[in-house]
C-alpha cells in the first residue's frame, strides 16, 4: 500500500516533471559556461539540445547521450531546422568571442561572430516563432562604472569592442521584444569560475587568460610564473578587485527566469556576482591554500584599461528570480576549480581543430 502510494506521488511528480520541462537550445553548450549550464537544465527536468562549431568547445563537456549540433550558430537554415526539429521553447546563448584584448587588435572577428551571427540566430528564432532567449552578456558593458557596486541602472559605456558587441546585442533585444514580443534575459556576469561540484567538468580555454586557472597552472608547474598587472591600485593591497561567481551559481539563475520569460515582450537585464570584491593576490592565496603549492608572481605594470574593482550588486536577480548564491566565498570557488584541474591536468586534452583559434 505504502509502495503505491509511493510510486503515485513518484509518477505524479515526473508528470509535473514532463509538463514544465522545456526543450532548451544551448548555443555554445559544448564551451565554459555552456556545458555546465547544460548539466544544471538536465538536473531540473529539461531537455537540452547543443549547437556549437568547436572552435572553443569541447566534445567531452557535453555527455556522449547528448544531441550535439556541430554547426554555425549564423546559419539560419541549420538553426531554424534544429528549432523545428527538437521543438525549442527556449534558445540559450552562450557561444561569442571573448578575448576583450584580441577584440581590440581584431574588432570585426568580434562584430561579425558576437553581433552579425547573434543576428541571424535571431532571425531564425522569429521565423521559427520561438520568441525565449537567454543571452550571456557581461559587466564588460558598463566599461569603468561611476559607483560601485554596479547595479543594473548604471550608465553602460564599454572601453573595448567586446564589451560593445555584448551591448548592440543588448540594444537589438529590446526592439525584438517591442517588435516581435520577444521575452529575453540578458545577464551580466562578473568573473565565471569554478567547475563542476563532482569535478568531471570545468575551465579549459586556449588561450587561457582568467587568474584562477592561470595560478593553478602555475602552482602546477605548467608556467613559469604569473604575471600580476598592477600593483599600485587604490584598493587595500594595490591590486585590482573582480567579482569572482562561480559557473553553477550563475547556471541556475538561467533557469531561475524560465517563468519571467512566459510574459510575451519580458526585457529583463541581470547583473550577475556575488557581489563580494576580491583582490588579485587574495586569489592567488586562495590557490596557493588549496593546491598546497607556491604560485610564483612577477609583479608588472597597469594593463590599459582594466579599472581598479568591478563587483555587482545583484539584489535584483535574488528579489525578482529568488537566485541566492551557493558559492559565495573565493576559497569554495577555487577548491572546486582545483578538483577539476587536479583531475584533468592536461584539460578535456582534445585540441580537436588547431589553428582555428587564431
Ligand atoms: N567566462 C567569463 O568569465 C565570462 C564573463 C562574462 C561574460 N561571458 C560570456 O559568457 C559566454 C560563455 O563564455 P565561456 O567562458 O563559456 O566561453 P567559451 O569560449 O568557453 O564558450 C563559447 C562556446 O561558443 C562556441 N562558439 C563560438 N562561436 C560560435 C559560433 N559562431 N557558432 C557556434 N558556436 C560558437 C565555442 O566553440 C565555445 O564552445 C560568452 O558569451 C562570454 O562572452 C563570460
Amino acid at each position: 500500500m505504502a509502495a503505491e502510494m509511493k510510486s503515485g506521488l513518484a509518477s505524479r511528480f515526473e508528470s509535473l516533471l514532463v509538463l514544465s520541462a522545456m526543450n532548451v537550445l544551448v548555443v555554445g553548450g559544448a564551451g565554459y559556461i555552456g556545458s555546465h549550464c547544460v548539466r544544471q537544465l538536465i538536473a531540473a527536468g529539461h531537455r537540452p539540445v547543443v549547437l556549437d562549431n568547436f572552435v572553443y568547445g569541447h566534445r567531452a563537456a557535453v555527455a556522449p547521450d547528448l544531441k550535439v549540433y556541430d554547426g554555425n550558430l549564423g546559419d539560419e537554415a541549420l538553426v531554424g531546422r534544429i528549432l523545428r526539429d527538437e521543438r525549442i521553447d527556449i534558445v540559450m546563448h552562450f557561444a561569442a568571442y571573448c578575448y576583450v584584448g584580441e577584440s581590440v587588435t581584431a574588432p570585426l572577428k568580434y562584430y561579425f561572430n558576437n553581433v552579425v551571427a547573434t543576428l541571424h540566430l535571431l532571425n531564425a528564432m522569429i521565423e521559427a516563432g520561438v520568441r525565449k532567449f537567454v543571452f550571456s552578456s557581461t559587466c564588460a558593458t558598463f566599461g569603468i562604472p561611476a559607483t560601485l557596486p554596479i547595479h543594473e541602472n548604471l550608465p553602460q559605456a564599454p572601453i573595448n569592442p567586446y564589451g560593445q558587441t555584448k551591448l548592440d546585442i543588448e540594444n537589438a533585444l529590446k526592439s525584438l521584444a517591442t517588435a516581435h514580443g520577444l521575452s529575453f534575459a540578458a545577464f551580466r556576469y562578473f568573473n565565471a569560475a569554478g567547475a563542476a561540484e563532482d569535478g568531471s567538468i570545468g575551465e579549459d580555454h586556449d588561450p587561457e587568460t582568467h587568474l584562477i586557472p592561470v595560478a593553478i597552472d602555475v602552482a602546477t608547474g605548467r608556467r613559469p610564473h604569473l604575471e600580476l598587472f598592477g600593483t599600485d591600485y587604490p584598493t587595500p593591497d594595490g591590486t585590482c578587485l573582480r567579482d569572482y561567481i562561480h559557473v553553477d551559481d550563475l547556471s541556475r539563475a538561467h533557469i531561475a527566469v524560465f517563468e519571467q520569460l512566459a510574459a510575451p515582450g519580458a526585457q529583463l537585464f541581470y547583473n550577475l556576482g556575488t557581489g563580494t570584491p576580491t583582490s588579485n593576490r587574495a586569489v592567488i592565496r586562495a590557490v596557493e591554500q588549496a593546491t598546497g603549492r607556491r604560485v610564483k608572481v612577477v609583479e608588472g605594470p597597469r594593463r590599459a584599461g582594466d579599472p581598479p574593482a568591478l563587483y555587482a550588486d545583484s539584489s535584483k536577480a535574488q528579489r525578482e528570480l529568488g537566485w541566492k548564491v551557493k558559492f559565495p566565498g573565493i576559497d569554495a570557488i577555487v577548491a572546486s576549480a582545483w578538483k577539476w584541474h587536479a583531475s584533468h591536468p592536461d584539460g578535456y586534452a582534445d585540441r580537436k581543430r588547431p589553428g582555428t583559434r587564431a
